[in-house]
C-alpha cells in the first residue's frame, strides 16, 4: 500500500498548491502594449527596414496606456519580444562565460564567433552574438505631471551579478563594428553592474519571452492615464518580430501564468485518481495481495499511455 499512500500524499499536496497558484494568477493585473507597428511613421509603414536602419529618422514614440484595474506597487516593467529565437543553436553558443567571469585569467574570446574581434583584431568584451544583440529600446513614464521613476536596480539575478559577471571586467571594443547590433555599454561600468546585459544574457528558451526592464514604486489607480515615451531603436523588423511593453503587478509566483496552476492540479488530480484506483483494485482482489512491484508495473502502464 506504500505506492498508494505516496500517490495520495502527492495529490493532497499538489491540488491545493494548484488552486492557490491559479487564484494568485487571477489577481495579477497586466497592461500589454504592442508598439513596433504603431511607432513607425505613417509614411514609412511599407518600408519599416528603411525606417529602423536610417539613423537620421528620430525613433521617439509616445504611447498612451489606460490602467484597467488598480495596480499596487511594485509594478514590473517588462519588454516582450515575439518570434525572437534566443535559443537558436548558433546564437546561444556565441558567448564566453569565462571571459565574463574573469577576463584577466581567461583572456579569451573563443566560441564568440562572429563577434570575437574588431576589424583591426582587438578582442571584444563582452564578446559574442548574444551580448552584441542587446536590446536597446528605452521607456520613460509620466502620469499627469508626475514622472514615474523606473528603478533599474536589482533587475538581474543576484547570483549572476555575484558569480557570473565580474566586477573587475569592463566592456571594451564593444559595439564598435560597422554593424551595430543593439545597446552600447558604458565602458567605465563593470559587467557586474550592467544589469540590462545580465538580464539579456540569461537567454530565453522560447521564442516569445519577457525580460525585466525595471520597477515602478507607485500605485496606479483604475483609469489612470500613463504616457509612455519610448525610443523605438531595436530592429525586430528584419525578422518579423514583435515588441511589446508590459506593465504587470506580480505575486509571489511571478506573473500572470496559469500554466503552473493547471499543471499542479492535473498531476495532483491524477495522483488521487490513481490512489483510489489502486485501492479499489486491492479491495476487489485482496486474496492476491498484490505486491508493491505489481502496483508499480501497473502505474508505469498508466504513465506510458
Ligand atoms: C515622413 O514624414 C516625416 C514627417 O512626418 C518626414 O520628416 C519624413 O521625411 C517623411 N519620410 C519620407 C520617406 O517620406
Ligand atoms: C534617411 O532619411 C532621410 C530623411 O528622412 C533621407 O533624406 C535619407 O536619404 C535617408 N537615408 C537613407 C540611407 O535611406
Ligand atoms: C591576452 O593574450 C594576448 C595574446 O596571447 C596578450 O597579448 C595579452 O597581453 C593578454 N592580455 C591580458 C590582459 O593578459
Ligand atoms: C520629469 O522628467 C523630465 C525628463 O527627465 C524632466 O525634464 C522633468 O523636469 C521631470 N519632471 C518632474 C516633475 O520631475
Ligand atoms: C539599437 O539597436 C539597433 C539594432 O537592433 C541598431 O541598429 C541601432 O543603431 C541601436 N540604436 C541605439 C541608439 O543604440
Ligand atoms: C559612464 O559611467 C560613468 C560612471 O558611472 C559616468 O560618470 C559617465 O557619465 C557614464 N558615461 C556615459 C556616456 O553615460
Ligand atoms: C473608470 O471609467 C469608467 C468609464 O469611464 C467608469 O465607469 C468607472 O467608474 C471609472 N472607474 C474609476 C475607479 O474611476
Amino acid at each position: 500500500m506504500q505506492v498508494v499512500s505516496v500517490f495520495f500524499l502527492v495529490g493532497v499536496v499538489f491540488v491545493p498548491v494548484g488552486v492557490v497558484s491559479l487564484l494568485a494568477a487571477q489577481d495579477v493585473v497586466e497592461i500589454i502594449d504592442r508598439y513596433d507597428h504603431a511607432c513607425v511613421p505613417p509614411n514609412m509603414t511599407d518600408n519599416k527596414l528603411a525606417y529602423i536602419q536610417n539613423e537620421t529618422i528620430p525613433k521617439d514614440c509616445t504611447r498612451t496606456l489606460t490602467v484597467t484595474k488598480e495596480m499596487k506597487q511594485p509594478i514590473y516593467v517588462y519588454y516582450q519580444l515575439d518570434n525572437f529565437y534566443q535559443n537558436h543553436r548558433r546564437y546561444v553558443k556565441s558567448r564566453n562565460d569565462a571571459q565574463l567571469r574573469d577576463y584577466k585569467k581567461s583572456n579569451t574570446t573563443t566560441s564568440c564567433d562572429p563577434e570575437r574581434f574588431t576589424a583591426d583584431g582587438k578582442p571584444i568584451v563582452p564578446c559574442g552574438l548574444i551580448a552584441w544583440s542587446l536590446f536597446n529600446d528605452t521607456y520613460s513614464f509620466t502620469r499627469g505631471k508626475d514622472n514615474l521613476t523606473v528603478d533599474k536596480k536589482d533587475i538581474s539575478w543576484k547570483s549572476d551579478r555575484e558569480h557570473k559577471f565580474a566586477n573587475n571586467v569592463y566592456p571594451s571594443n564593444f559595439q564598435n563594428g560597422a554593424l551595430i547590433g543593439g545597446k552600447k555599454l558604458n565602458s567605465s561600468i563593470p559587467l557586474s553592474e550592467q544589469e540590462d546585459l545580465i538580464v539579456w544574457m540569461r537567454t530565453a528558451a522560447l521564442p516569445t519571452f519577457r525580460k525585466l526592464y525595471g520597477r515602478i514604486y507607485v500605485d496606479l489607480k483604475a483609469n489612470d492615464t500613463i504616457i509612455v515615451r519610448l525610443s523605438n531603436n531595436y530592429n525586430t523588423y528584419s525578422f518579423g518580430g514583435k515588441k511589446k511593453l508590459v506593465l504587470s503587478t506580480a505575486t509571489w509566483l511571478g506573473g500572470k501564468n496559469d500554466f503552473l496552476g493547471f499543471a499542479y492540479l492535473i498531476v495532483g488530480g491524477l495522483c488521487i485518481f490513481l490512489a483510489f484506483a489502486f485501492t479499489l483494485l486491492y479491495l476487489i482482489k485482496p486474496s492476491n495481495a498484490m505486491p508493491a512491484s505489481n502496483l508499480l508495473d501497473f502505474g508505469s502502464v498508466w504513465f506510458d499511455m
